[in-house]
């Protein structure tokens, strides 16, 4: 037998097990055509896991997910275990999984496909093709938070009352590393890299811009460029297609990602890749969550999922052909005039014309019908 690949399947919660379900289809159909191997096992995580097993990141899943080759999750949570406790909560998992993978390094591309059309919602959105490379495991989602009971007043007397908080501490060694695969995928990528902060406010991101001019010297290639967060949304907007690689910590990541997914049409569309070191197994999801208003109706978008398979193929199994071939895939299917609800609302009357509304299966079974 030929290359073979131990996968971990993790498909949550919502509509995470509709468009994972879709995304190991694909990453079936396209492993027969390119001759190799992938062993699939399904594990849970999220709220189901703590309907399973009253915990959202099973002993278990985390051991079966380091000892893999690599992970493929779909989304977890919804409202039902919204009220559950901080720490049992569904994303709990994900943020488990991140930190107990070491998966430092989080890549979300995303790219307007021409064969969208008229689908994003700016007037021009010009040719956007930007790699948003967020800090995964560190700031404020992994730093000290806690709440307590306030004896302190307001100015006018008003008690406190009890007071929640949360901790942004990063450490020169995990701003480096980020910044390093920032720089890295710059210089074989547009050659310019966006740091994105809030260093008029904070001391965190002080520190961000100084390793990075410093680091910059070591990639004299690389246009280095320093944006707050809050301009950055509005440039986002503005001149998408100026942007190559932004890099930034875990919050504004999470927030630039969505933005960054919806100006290209819809956020149902981006991958996302989460590593670490070389050798480590990786994780691959959709940036999107798990949608509970349209779960169990068949008309999720796979795209991301199916996309996220193309990420795990090309950028961490060496099978870029395969990958390539599902990069190819999609975009036939969508030029042939495929649209799941979420990527049909746009466009003018004429495009309207030449579309077709698909099911989360229709669309999947369409891109496997279509690869080489
Ligand atoms: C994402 C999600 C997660 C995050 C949530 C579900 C914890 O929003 O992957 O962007 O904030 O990282
Ligand atoms: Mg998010």
């Amino acid at each position: 037998m030929g290359r073979s690949y131990n996968i971990v399947s993790i498909p949550g919660d919502g509509i995470g097990p509709e468009v994972n379900g879709c995304a190991v289809r694909v990453l079936e159909a396209v492993s027969q055509k390119y001759g190799f191997e992938p062993k699939i096992t399904e594990y849970k995580a999220g709220g189901s896991a703590i309907d399973a097993y009253g915990v959202p990141l099973p002993g278990e899943t985390l051991q079966a997910a380091q000892d893999s080759d690599a992970v493929l999750l779909g989304a977890v949570g919804g409202p039902r275990w919204d009220m559950i406790e901080a720490e049992r909560r569904p994303e709990q998992a994900i943020l488990g999984l991140r930190q107990g993978m070491h998966l430092y390094a989080n890549l979300r591309p995303a790219i307007l496909y021409k064969e969208l059309g008229d689908v994003s919602p700016l007037k021009k959105p010009g040719n956007i093709d930007l790699l948003i490379v967020r800090e995964l495991t560190g700031g404020i989602y992994f730093g000290k938070q806690g709440s307590y009971k306030s004896s302190e007043k307001l100015f006018d007397g008003t008690r406190k009352g009890n007071v929640a908080f949360d901790t942004e501490s990063y450490s020169e060694a995990e701003i480096s590393r980020i910044l390093r695969r920032g720089f890295e995928f710059a210089r074989i990528r547009g050659k310019k890299l966006t740091v994105v902060d809030k260093a008029n406010v904070l001391v965190t991101s002080r520190m961000w811009r100084s390793l990075a001019r410093e680091i910059s010297e070591e990639f004299s290639d690389v246009e280095l460029e320093f944006l707050y967060v809050d301009n950055c949304s509005m440039q986002l907007v503005a001149r998408p297609s100026t942007f190559d690689v932004i890099v930034t910590s875990n919050m504004f990541g999470d927030i630039l990602s969505d933005l960054a997914g919806q100006i290209t049409g819809s956020v149902g569309m981006l991958p996302s890749a989460s590593m670490g070191n070389p050798g480590m197994p990786g994780l691959f999801e959709p940036i999107h969550g798990s949608a509970p208003d349209i779960a169990g109706q068949n008309k999720a978008n796979p795209i991301a999922s199916i996309l996220s398979v193309g990420l795990m193929l090309k950028l961490h199994l060496g099978e870029k052909d395969a990958s390539d071939a599902i990069t190819a895939a999609v975009r036939k299917t969508l030029a042939q005039g495929a649209r799941t609800p979420d990527i049909a609302l746009y466009g003018d009357e004429e495009e309207a014309k030449k579309i077709t509304l698909v099911s989360t299966v229709e669309m999947t079974d369409r891109i496997i019908g279509n690869l080489e």
